[in-house]
């Protein structure tokens, strides 16, 4: 469900017509809707409200600061992947005991700025940042690991900065959650997490030591999940594995499910939030009551339907039996359709009454099939393939909906493409979230060349 509707055939974003947004701040632009990011954490907190879950929204799926600071306020805290995500989280007001650090390989300068915000990369920048001294922050709340020269990183880390590390290791459960093989992560054969054995070991070798605390287990195990099944069978053999280290010794406080569920791409295909915590809860109810704290990861399905890309129409041309809507962004606004195959519904932000789309649905004699592609110099560059869009004409707008997670977060400066700008609509306000990037910040780290000054004794 989302707060994205034509009304007398123009698309609103909330109160806002798309058109004059598209208007004052130009294409490609990502419109996010407020009021859906809100109802999508309202009724995800609401589904899981019985085993009071620390819900830590997914960084990676749109890390705009605006959009941080509003699920912040909302009560989220966040997962991040990276020590720039970990200074969003910190710059968008998240305490860091509601903040999880994942990611496969993070480097030590990531480590020491997650445990001690004296080593924040933005530590002498505060001041143009507006920004409270990171020193203060303290370290963050898990600090998940993936492997035993990463835990072995993080405890040397630790000894350093003369404190001990709440650590989850990650599990690889070895189940196949059936998302694209790009996205699927928890299969024995992926570069995630680690398996039971190698986990209960972990425990065991790290039970005592002094700037470790071993607090659980994490586990992602793909995206998107269009079931709970995958989920059941996570639990089950996290609960396996949480029995095994208890009765050896290691006390677990902490357990980590992960993101993963699905969005409405196409209408119905993922079923309410409902429905994955119902299954859920039964099998989790036995941790909690143990004192074990579960903790959700939710990136694409809080905003996934929160936001569009609107992309203007340059050209229309008909050859080799298609015709191909050429658009003035493609794969550096929104790579997904070419990277996954991804399907997202599209239609023109404006039409002749009658030619509303309900449901992301469209079907009518002279809405013909067309390839909607980009500017970018591959053929690979599209936003969508062979689908159905009534006649549009050069300056025409189009939304791509579904587009508010892994859009902008993956657009790229590809073919010297400026990122796209974003925008909020709140009710009948709209904000300007971040401005399209300026060709001159494309140009300017390459303008200066300096020499790299080599010691001696390395010199060949
Ligand atoms: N937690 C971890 C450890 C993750 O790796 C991910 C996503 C999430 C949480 C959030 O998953 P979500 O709830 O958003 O499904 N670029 C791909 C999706 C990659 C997901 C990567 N990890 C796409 O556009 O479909």
């Amino acid at each position: 469900m989302d707060h994205f509707h034509y009304i007398s055939g123009r698309l609103h974003a909330e109160g806002i017509a798309a058109d004059t947004l598209a208007d004052a701040l130009g294409t490609p632009l990502y419109v996010y809707s407020q009021r859906t990011m809100h109802d999508h954490v309202t009724r995800f907190r609401a589904a899981f409200a019985e085993i009071d879950p620390l819900l830590c929204y997914a960084v990676k799926a749109c890390s705009n600061l605006g959009i941080l600071r509003r699920l912040v306020e909302a009560g989220m805290g966040m997962d991040v992947v990276s020590g720039i995500e970990l200074e969003r989280a910190w710059l968008a007001g998240c305490p860091m005991d509601k903040v999880v650090f994942a990611g496969v390989g993070k480097s030590d300068d990531e480590i020491r700025a997650a445990l001690d915000g004296r080593h924040s990369p933005l530590r002498d920048r505060t001041g143009d940042l507006n920004a409270g001294d990171p020193a203060a922050r303290g370290p963050v709340g898990v600090l998940n690991t993936e492997s035993r020269s990463e835990l072995e990183r993080i405890a040397a880390v630790a000894a350093e900065l003369g404190i001990r590390a709440r650590v989850a290791i990650r599990l690889n459960p070895d189940i196949d959650a059936g998302a694209h093989d790009h996205t699927t992560t928890g299969r024995a054969g992926d570069k995630f997490g680690v398996p039971a054995d190698l986990a209960a070991a972990l425990c065991a070798d790290f039970r005592a030591h002094p700037h470790v605390e071993i607090a659980g287990f994490h586990v992602h195990l793909g995206s998107p999940i269009y079931k709970p099944d995958p989920y059941l069978q996570a639990i089950d053999r996290l609960t396996t594995l949480i029995d095994r280290v208890e009765s050896e010794g290691t006390t677990i406080t902490h357990l980590d499910l992960g993101g993963g569920i699905g969005a409405d791409y196409e209408t119905g295909q993922t079923p309410p939030f409902s429905t994955f915590a119902e299954a859920m809860i039964p099998r989790l109810r036995p941790l909690v009551a143990r004192g074990v704290r579960i903790a959700l990861e939710p990136g694409r399905t809080i905003m996934a339907n929160a936001g569009v890309l609107i992309v203007t129409v340059r050209h229309v041309k008909r050859q080799g039996g298609r015709r191909f809507v050429i658009c003035d962004a493609g794969m550096n606004a929104l790579i997904r359709p070419s990277l996954y195959g991804a399907k997202h519904f599209i239609w023109p932000i404006q039409v002749e009454p009658g030619l509303e789309p309900a449901d992301r649905r469209f079907e009518a004699p002279g809405v013909e099939p067309c390839d909607v592609v980009g500017p970018v110099c591959e053929s690979g560059d599209f936003l969508a393939r062979g689908i159905h869009l009534p006649e549009v004409q050069r300056g025409d707008r189009l939304a791509v909906f579904t587009a508010g997670a892994y859009g902008m977060t993956m657009a790229s400066t590809y073919n010297d493409q400026p990122l796209p700008a974003e925008a909020l609509a709140d009710a009948d306000r709209a904000v300007l979230l971040r401005p399209r990037q300026p060709a001159f910040d494309l140009i300017a780290p390459g303008l200066a060349e300096s020499a790299v000054s080599i010691p001696a004794e390395i010199r060949a």
